[in-house]
Order: C-alpha cells, then structure tokens, then sequence
C-alpha cells in the first residue's frame, strides 16, 4: 500500500515540500498551528509569493474542481498521527532574538505536540535547518514520549530549496540526503523518493550529524562564495579594477564555478545570515569555534556591503549630509521572485538613508505588503516609474527582471537627475549610460 505522507509546519518549506509529495502521488496532509493558514491552503492559496506553487497547491488540493484531491490540511495533531507513515518535520529555525544561536521552539513543539499521538509504526522526518545534535537529542524524546516506542523513529532529511525556485528545486533536487539509524528508515525514504522525476538523482545515506551539518555546511560555503566576490570588490573598487569581469574569469574554471560570484549588497533572507551564525553558536558550544571563525569574518563582510552602499549614495549626491535628498528604492525583497523581506540587504540601506534625513520611495514588484509592514516610515510608490519621480538618485537593489527590462531612456523623462546606482551588479552599463545616465556599481569602474 502507497505511503501516508504529513508535513508539520506550512511555510515556505512545508507548503511546497507538501505540494510536490501530492505531485509525487502520495496521499498528503499538512499540518500548521495558525488557523488562517490552513484556510488558505485549504482554498488553495499559497500565504507568501513563491513561483508555481499556487498551481500546484491547485491540482491537488482536496475540494478544488478537477484536483486530485491528494492533498489535506488541518490544524489537529492526533489527526496527522493517526493519518500518516512518515511525518516531515518542516518548521523554522529562526536566529534567537540577541543571540546567534538557532531558535529550536517550533521544533521542539512540533514534536512534542506530535510524539503522544503515535502509538503505532511511523518515521518523523526533520527538515528543518538546526544546529547539529539536535537530531540525537529528538531521537530520544521521540523514543520517550511515543507510545509505539521504538518503532516511532526519527531521520532527518535536510532540504536544499532556494526561494523563488522551491517547487523547481524540491521535484529536481541536486541531490537527497538522509541521516538515518536503520535500515527501515532507509528504505522507507528510499520509497518516498522513489520516483521517476529522481531518477539519477544522488541518494546520500549517512548519519544523524552528517546529515545536519551538509546542510549548514552548504549554506556556509554558499555565503563564503558571496563574501568572497564582495571582498573582491572592494578591493577593485581601490584599485579601478572590474569585478564584474574579475567573477566572469574566474568562473571558467570550473573548480571555481560562475554561480554565486555576483558583487552587490550582499546576502540576506530567512537562511543564510541565520545559518551561518547559528553555525558559530553551535561550533563554540562544540569547543570547535576555532573551525568556522572564518564565518564572522564571511558575516561582516556581507554587513559591510551594505554599508558601502550607503556610503556611494551619499557621494553620489555630492558627499554631503543626506537631508532632504530624494532617493528612489527599486526593490525591498532580498531577491527576486520572492515576497520575502526577512534581513532584505536592500530595505535596509532603504532604512539607513531614510534615517540619514533622506525622503526614500520604494517600489519592488512582489515586496510591497511585506515592505510596508517591517518599515511603514518608508515611502512607496504604485510602479517603478513612480518611484523615481523627481528622484535625485535611483538605487537599484534587487535584481528583478522588471528593473532589468525598464527602458533607461522613458525612466529618464521622469527622475531629477540621471544616477543609478547598481547594488546588484545587474543592469546593463552600456545601455544606461548611453542613456545619459551616471552609472555606478560596486567593484567597477566609474566609466
Ligand atoms: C539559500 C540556499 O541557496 C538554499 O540552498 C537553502 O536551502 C536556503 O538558503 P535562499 O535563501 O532562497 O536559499 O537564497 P539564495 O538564492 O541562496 O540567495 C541568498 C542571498 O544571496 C540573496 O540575498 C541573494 O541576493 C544573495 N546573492 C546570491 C548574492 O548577493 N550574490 C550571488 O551571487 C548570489
């Protein structure tokens, strides 16, 4: 008989995690402690922006004409418990408030509300990014606190996705990895992931630590490339170098790789600023904080360049106070395709120049409601255009494709002055400047 799949905890993770099992052609049920979520689910609506997730919520969410009626949601742990053979653990691990280290609660709840319901055979299934350990220590809670005793067991199976890619990179992940303690759970994830959109795809079997750690390993590396290029354009930012050309040729060797070298303001987001910390926090209770010290370093850095944009803005506008300036803010989502404005490098130098004296309006394409919410002193404009009215200097700081596609030429009829400043290392300088514009960017040159 085909698997009962659940998934606790319906975020970004958990909504699509749940999605693609029902596209898998699992029977699913999603579980979250907020009422309206779940109604919205329900309805088939997705509670955050990620690209082709509403559509695939509404091919199988159960009550929507012609779905497969594949997938449920409730609010009800007794009901998850009683429904499924493998439970995936998918809330978040946000940074604990003034701390570095990792905020296990919804972890820690989640199981602890779930554990008692399980009086028969059944695999719960971390997702969740968490400090490494953490999976040891659940196991025993599990093995404590569930009726069925040993035969409910934990594994933990660390998920990759990106924003804006989730439902893509959860159907075609680069690659699964399990930390398992038997050969039940094994082959249990084995069938779960056993389908045809898997196929070749690397199937990691190894231990609990193993299995936490690859995935802030991953997250470290992946932040260690951008503060890497960052550094890199700092130092042609000095030396009149061009770090745009710099990435490009290093990136052909492809011990190197092209991905992840684009200078700009830097990473943010609900992953890796968090991960990363929380990786230090977890290595120096360890006794191994000498190991990731390069992390703090990785960490300031990415801080910095937020900073350096702040500090171009003002020499842009001549080097004096920011008072009474008018910035234009293209972009408030700490990247594209994505509603998501958690740690956004580019709301914040909007915050920074806005407390400098600056009259800052921000206009991002799937941002906005989020924006306003974390900084409701900011200005906001209905379109791109509306934004940099009247504008003595446009910031660009998050690389959407609408800002790519603006016409440098149109956008000029309505600015006060001609300078655009490329936080992302997106535009193109040629076509700008030819439209009369001043163009900078970070770690390139002036002309
Ligand atoms: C990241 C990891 O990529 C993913 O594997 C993990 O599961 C969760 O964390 P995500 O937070 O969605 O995913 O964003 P990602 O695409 O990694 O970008 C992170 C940040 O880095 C963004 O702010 C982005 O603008 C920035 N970035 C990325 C750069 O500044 N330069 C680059 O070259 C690439």
């Amino acid at each position: 008989m085909a698997l009962k799949i659940t998934v606790i905890g319906t975020g970004y993770l958990g909504a699509t995690h749940a999605a693609a099992m029902a596209e898998l052609g699992f029977e699913v049920l999603g579980l979250d402690v907020v009422p309206e979520k779940i109604e919205m689910l329900q309805r088939g609506q997705v509670p955050m922006y990620e690209p082709g997730l509403e559509e695939l919520l509404g091919k199988h969410v159960a009550g929507i004409e012609g779905s497969s009626g594949r997938l449920r949601f409730t609010t009800d742990f007794a009901e998850v418990a009683a429904f499924g053979d493998v439970h995936f653990l998918c809330v978040n691990t946000p940074q604990k408030h003034g701390e570095y280290a990792c905020d296990m609660s919804y972890v820690d709840s989640a199981l602890a509300s779930l554990a008692p319901h399980l009086t028969g055979p059944a695999l719960v299934v971390g997702k969740s990014t968490v400090p490494v350990g953490s999976a040891d220590r659940l196991a025993a809670y599990l093995a404590e606190h569930a009726p069925a005793g040993h035969d409910a067991e934990l594994a933990w199976n660390p998920e990759f996705l990106r924003e804006g890619f989730a439902v893509k990179d959860t159907l075609h992940p680069d690659r699964i990895v399990v930390g398992v303690r038997s050969e039940r759970a094994e082959r249990l994830l084995r069938e779960v992931y056993a389908t045809p959109l898997s196929e070749g795809t690397p199937f990691v079997v190894t231990d609990f630590p193993t299995a936490e750690l690859v995935k802030t390993s991953a997250n470290s590396f992946l932040a260690t490339k951008i503060s890497f290029i960052n550094a890199m354009a700092e130092v042609c930012e000095a030396a009149d170098g061009d770090v745009a050309k710099l990435a490009e040729a290093i990136g052909y060797d492809d011990r190197i790789g092209k991905k992840f070298l684009r200078a700009g303001i830097g990473f943010g987001g609900g992953c890796l600023p968090k991960d990363i910390r929380a990786f230090m926090a977890r290595a120096g209770e360890l006794g191994a904080d000498q190991a990731l010290t390069f992390l703090r370093e990785i960490d300031s850095i990415n801080m910095r360049q937020r900073g350096q944009m702040v500090e171009l803005t003002r020499q842009a506008l001549g080097g004096g106070p920011l008072l009474g300036k008018r910035i234009a803010v293209l972009g408030a989502t700490f990247k594209p395709d994505s509603d998501d404005v958690r740690d956004s490098p580019a709301l914040n130098v909007a915050g920074q120049v806005h407390l400098q004296g600056a009259q800052v309006t921000v206009y991002d394409p799937k941002g906005m409601e989020n924006a306003r919410r974390l900084f409701p002193t900011l200005g906001y404009a209905d379109s791109a255009v509306e934004a940099v009215r009247g504008a003595d200097v446009v910031l660009h700081l998050t690389e959407w494709r609408e800002f790519r596609e603006l016409d440098p030429d149109a956008l000029g009829e309505a600015v006060a002055a001609r300078v655009i400043l490329d936080g992302r290392n997106a535009l193109d300088p040629v076509a700008w400047r030819k439209a009369g514009w001043t163009y900078r960017a970070m770690g390139r040159p002036t002309a």
